[in-house]
C-alpha cells in the first residue's frame, strides 16, 4: 500500500511519516509544494523526508501557477474575507491539493494524507479538493486519529524511533507561508487582549521602523491583471515578488484579526500580505475609474461570494467557474496605470488613469461646463422620489 503525504518538513508532518507506516503498514511518498514559502523551509527538505522514512520525495514548484491561476483570478473578483483577510492560505490550498493528487495518481497511491488539525479550515479545503479531483482516493488525517496532543509528545515520538528533528519543545506559532502571505496563529495570539509582539511579524517592518521617506510604485494593469511594476513587464509571480519588497520595507500589509472559521469557532490571526495589499489597492483604484454604479454593485456581490467560496475550500466547483466568468467579463475594461504611495504602513493610490475611464472632468467639474444641463436633474428627482411622495401623501390622506 502507498500513501502520498503533503509534507512541509515541520514537526507535525515529520511525525506523520513514521506514524503512517506503523499504523497503515504502507509506503509513504513525500510531496512538497513549493508555493514560495522560502528557501529556509525548502532547503534540504528531500533529505529530511527520506530521513523521516519517506520512500521518495517529490518537490513541485507551483509558484508561477499559483499566482497566475489561483491568485490573479481571485483578485479579479475582488474577494476579501470578512472585510480584511486576503485569503493567502485559502488560495494556496487548491493548487497544493491538485498537485498532490497528481503525484498520488502518478505513483499509483491508495491514499493521500495531510497534517491539518481537526479544528481548522485547512482540513476541509484539502479534503474538498481531493473529493472533487480524485473521489476514489482514501484520505488520512492523522491529527483526527492519534492521541498525540502536545509538541513534547510529538518530539518523544520521534526520539523513541531515533528520527532526527531540529524542532524545539518551545511552543511556537502555527504558521503558513507562501509568496502571497504569511499567517501566524496560536501562542500569545490566543488572547485577543494581547498585542502582537515584534516576532509575530517576520516579513514586514513595523510602521514605526519604516523609512521616513515615502516611496512611489508604478503599476501597469491589463484586463484586471497586474502586468508591470515600475515600467518592467513581469510574470504574475514576478510582479508579486517585485511588490513584496518595497511594501514590506514600508510596513504595508499587516492585519491582526479575529475571523470566523468554517468549522464554527472564531480564531485570532495575524497576517502579512505586503505585495498583495498593494495589488488589491491598485486594482480597486482602477475599478473606481471604469465601473459604473450598477457594475460596481455586482462586483461587490461577486467579491463577497467568491471570498466565502475560496475560504470554504470550494475551488473545484461549477460555482467557482460561474462567478469567475462573471468577474472576468467585468474585468475586460480594467486596463490602465496606477501609482501607489507607500508610507509608514499605508498604501494609497495617488495617480490613476485608464483608456476605459468613465470619469469625465467635463461632467464632474464644480466649475463652468457646457455638457451638463442642471435643469434635467429636476425631472429625474421628481420620478426618483415619486414613491416617497406617494407614500407620504397616502399617510396624509388616511389621517
Ligand atoms: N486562518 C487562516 C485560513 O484559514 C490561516 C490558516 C493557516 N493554516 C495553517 N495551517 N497554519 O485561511
Ligand atoms: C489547522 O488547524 O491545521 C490550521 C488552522 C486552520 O486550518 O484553520
Amino acid at each position: 500500500k502507498k500513501v502520498v503525504l503533503a509534507y512541509s518538513g515541520g514537526l507535525d508532518t515529520s511525525v506523520i511519516m513514521p506514524w503512517l507506516k506503523e499504523n497503515y503498514d504502507c509506503e509513504v511518498v513525500a510531496f512538497v509544494a513549493d508555493v514560495g514559502q522560502g528557501d529556509e523551509e525548502l532547503e534540504g527538505i528531500e533529505a529530511k523526508a527520506l530521513a523521516s522514512g519517506a520512500s521518495e520525495c517529490y518537490v513541485v514548484d507551483l509558484k508561477e501557477e499559483m499566482v497566475a491561476d489561483y491568485i490573479y483570478p481571485t483578485l479579479k473578483t475582488g474577494a476579501v474575507y470578512e472585510g480584511t483577510y486576503l485569503l493567502g492560505t485559502s488560495m494556496a490550498r487548491p493548487i497544493i491539493a491538485k498537485a498532490q493528487v497528481e503525484v498520488a495518481l502518478k505513483v499509483g497511491a491508495d491514499a493521500v494524507a495531510h497534517g491539518c488539525t481537526g479544528k481548522g479550515n485547512d482540513q476541509v479545503r484539502f479534503e474538498s479538493c481531493f473529493a472533487a479531483l480524485a473521489p476514489n482516493l482514501k484520505v488520512i488525517a492523522p491529527w483526527r486519529e492519534w492521541d498525540l496532543d502536545s509538541r513534547e509528545s510529538l518530539l518523544d515520538y520521534l526520539a523513541e524511533r531515533d528520527i532526527p528533528c531540529a524542532a524545539s519543545a518551545k511552543k511556537i506559532y502555527s504558521r503558513d507561508g507562501n509568496a502571497w502571505h504569511l499567517s501566524t496563529e496560536g501562542g500569545e495570539l490566543e488572547d485577543p487582549w494581547c498585542e502582537p509582539s515584534a516576532e509575530i511579524w517576520p516579513l514586514t517592518n513595523s510602521p514605526e521602523e519604516a523609512p521616513n521617506e515615502a516611496q512611489y510604485v508604478h503599476i501597469g494593469i491589463e484586463k484586471g491583471e497586474i502586468i508591470a511594476v515600475d515600467g518592467e513587464k513581469l510574470s504574475p509571480y514576478q510582479c508579486l515578488v517585485a511588490l513584496n519588497k518595497p511594501a514590506a520595507l514600508h510596513g504595508v500589509g499587516r492585519i491582526d484579526i479575529v475571523e470566523n472559521r468554517l468549522v464554527g469557532m472564531k480564531s485570532r490571526g495575524c497576517y502579512e500580505t505586503p505585495g498583495g495589499t498593494v495589488m488589491v489597492t491598485a486594482l480597486r483604484a482602477l475599478e473606481e475609474l471604469v465601473l459604473d454604479k450598477e457594475c460596481r454593485k455586482w462586483k461587490n456581490t461577486f467579491a463577497n461570494e467568491f471570498a466565502h467560496l475560496v475560504y470554504d475550500g470550494r475551488w473545484f466547483t461549477p460555482l467557482k467557474d460561474s462567478i469567475l466568468a462573471g468577474a472576468e467579463a467585468l474585468a475586460q475594461t480594467f486596463t490602465g496605470e496606477i501609482v501607489v504611495k507607500l508610507y509608514k504602513g499605508n498604501v494609497t493610490a495617488v495617480q490613476k488613469r485608464s483608456p476605459n475611464s468613465l470619469y469625465s472632468e467635463d461632467f464632474a467639474t464644480f466649475g463652468a461646463d457646457d455638457v451638463y444641463n442642471q435643469s434635467h436633474a429636476e425631472g429625474f428627482i421628481r420620478l426618483f422620489s415619486l414613491s416617497s411622495r406617494i407614500t407620504a401623501l397616502s399617510k396624509e390622506n388616511t389621517k
